[in-house]
């Protein structure tokens, strides 16, 4: 499955709010961009490190049966010779040699144009919710330019994969309009290349991880040996992920850097892994709907068998409903014990595990769930991104899961000229900074000051006014949300964050 273009407006006014309020820019942007590249500016890496805290808390230190790793990016350029990904780890690649574009060819659409039975041409698009539209407009202008009489046939799309060789001379490419100038697919290997060491040459070829996964298989020993741990165990890796993409799109979903979360769980291989993986999916699924991407936006989808990548005994992609489509946001893998005896047959070091309980040895099977922290960055965007009406008046709100937002409150004296006020405010602030990412706010109207937060997903405006330093030491707590307010005490308002943030 390949995702639409972002056509639609939320995906726009989401990408807008991300520069405009420092969470996400182009990288290198004052050169012009670089294509499938971003940075996290100072609310986006809050956020972004936000949901791999929460990750690791619940998947790691909440279970019993998970360890951490942190391997290298670079490993031994065996590990990739083992894995399948120096062989198999491609895309299909069209050059248009006119243009000099590349297309990923499953992305590519054609069709030919048969008007009174004849074959009078063929139009192409590039893939994107209004491709059917377009290709049947181009059809018409096609007809009219041939000045053809007679009935067209209904334009039927099929991607360039698909094309016989007879048609790769025919189809136009899109970025000419002209047929002609259009390579068969290729094979092309979506790993980053360098050297390590001094020399240049193939010897000295190394990749840049373009999984995680690979630097837990290739440290499964070294865990067993010293981790106390018993299949079933998982092994659990955060850290970045580089993949050549043909065609990078849709802001952060499909980028050339990225960061993964991925755990290998080893099991029997006498256990039941068809429960195991639908108990993983479920397990994630609970896990997005608790920090705020709903189960309500989220589907299953199942790859048929004949499109299994060559590791795996079954894949199901839990996918989310993006404003460019529903599309991929994890897959969990059973892989089998593909890996480990890959890894077992080429280093040839021996992964077998002995399984105290049921006395004997094995290369155990795993099942992995693997996610990309940058789509969840995005599904949680999209989610939370909301434009409503207040009191007669618009406001855009991130409705942000307390743990992940930026900032978990913004404390405001309710006056800038009165020392009292500020000083009881700066108090606070420096009291709740210790624990929490805390936002200070002295200027202007609290209306605006609120709003300012809306927009940044700050779940909590708390309020010094000139009660709380002139009667009863209380502040006001504001919920983003359902925009209550009630008074607390500080010891109260501590409680209360602590339940709602670290809870
Ligand atoms: N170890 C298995 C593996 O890497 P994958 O389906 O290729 O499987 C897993 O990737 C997850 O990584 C995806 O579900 C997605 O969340 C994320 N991901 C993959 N390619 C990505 C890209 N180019 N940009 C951002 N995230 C990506």
């Amino acid at each position: 499955m390949s995702e639409k273009s972002p056509s639609s407006t939320l995906m726009n006014d989401i990408i807008n709010l991300c520069k405009r309020r420092g969470f996400v820019f182009q990288s290198s942007d004052i050169y012009g961009g670089y294509n499938g590249f971003f940075d996290y500016g100072p609310l986006g890496v809050e956020l972004k490190n936000n949901i791999k805290q929460a990750w690791w808390k619940d998947m790691v230190h909440r279970r019993d049966d998970i360890v951490g790793l942190d391997s290298t990016i670079i490993h031994h350029p065996m590990t990739w010779k083992a894995s399948g990904h120096v062989d198999n780890f491609t895309d299909p690649l069209v050059d248009c040699k006119e243009s000099k574009m590349r297309y990923r060819a499953d992305q590519l659409y054609f069709a030919p144009v048969v008007v009174a039975g004849e074959t009078i041409g063929y139009v192409s698009v590039l893939e994107d919710e209004g491709m059917q539209a377009q290709a049947e407009e181009m059809a018409h202008d096609l007809k009219r330019k041939l000045a053809k009489q007679g009935e067209m046939a209904p334009i039927v799309l099929k991607d360039y994969t698909e094309a016989k060789p007879e048609e790769y001379a025919l189809i136009p490419s899109p970025a000419t309009g002209k047929p002609g100038s259009l390579t068969p697919p290729r094979a092309f290997n979506m790993m980053f290349q360098t050297y390590v060491g001094a020399l240049r040459d193939e010897t000295a070829i190394a990749y840049l991880r373009p999984e995680t996964a690979q630097g837990i298989f290739i440290n499964f020993k070294n865990i067993v040996d010293t981790g106390r741990v018993k299949v079933p165990f998982g092994i659990a890796q955060v850290g970045k992920a580089f993949r050549n993409e043909i065609n990078p799109r849709n802001f952060i979903f499909r980028s050339r850097e990225f960061e993964q979360m991925e755990i290998e769980y080893f099991i029997s291989p006498d256990a039941d892994w068809q429960a195991l993986h639908k108990g993983w999916i479920e397990y994630c699924m609970n896990w997005f709907d608790g920090i705020g991407i709903p189960k309500s936006r989220l589907s299953l989808y199942d790859h048929p068998k004949e499109k299994l990548a060559h590791y795996s005994k079954g894949t199901t992609d839990i996918m989310f409903e993006f404003p460019f489509g529903v599309q991929e946001l994890q897959g969990v893998a059973a892989r089998g014990d593909f890996d480990l005896t890959q890894h077992q047959t080429v280093s040839g070091k021996s992964m077998e595990y002995f399984d105290e309980a049921a006395k004997k040895k094995y290369v155990p099977h795993v099942i992995e769930p693997s996610v990309g922290v940058d789509r969840i960055f995005l599904a949680v965007l999209s989610a939370a991104y909301c434009e409503e009406e207040v009191e007669g008046e618009k406001r855009l709100v991130l409705k942000l899961h307390p743990r992940l937002a930026p900032y978990k409150a913004a404390v405001f004296p309710l006056v800038k000229n009165k020392p009292e006020l500020v000083a009881r405010a700066e108090a606070l602030y420096k009291r709740l900074k210790r624990r929490w990412n805390v936002f200070y706010d002295a200027a202007g109207a609290i209306g605006r000051r609120y709003r300012r937060q809306d927009e940044i997903g700050t779940p909590y405006g708390v309020t010094i006014d000139f009660d709380t330093i002139e009667k009863d030491g209380k502040v006001t707590l504001r919920d983003r949300d359902t925009l209550q307010q009630v008074r607390l005490t500080e010891d109260e308002l501590v409680a209360f964050l602590s339940e709602k943030i670290d809870g």
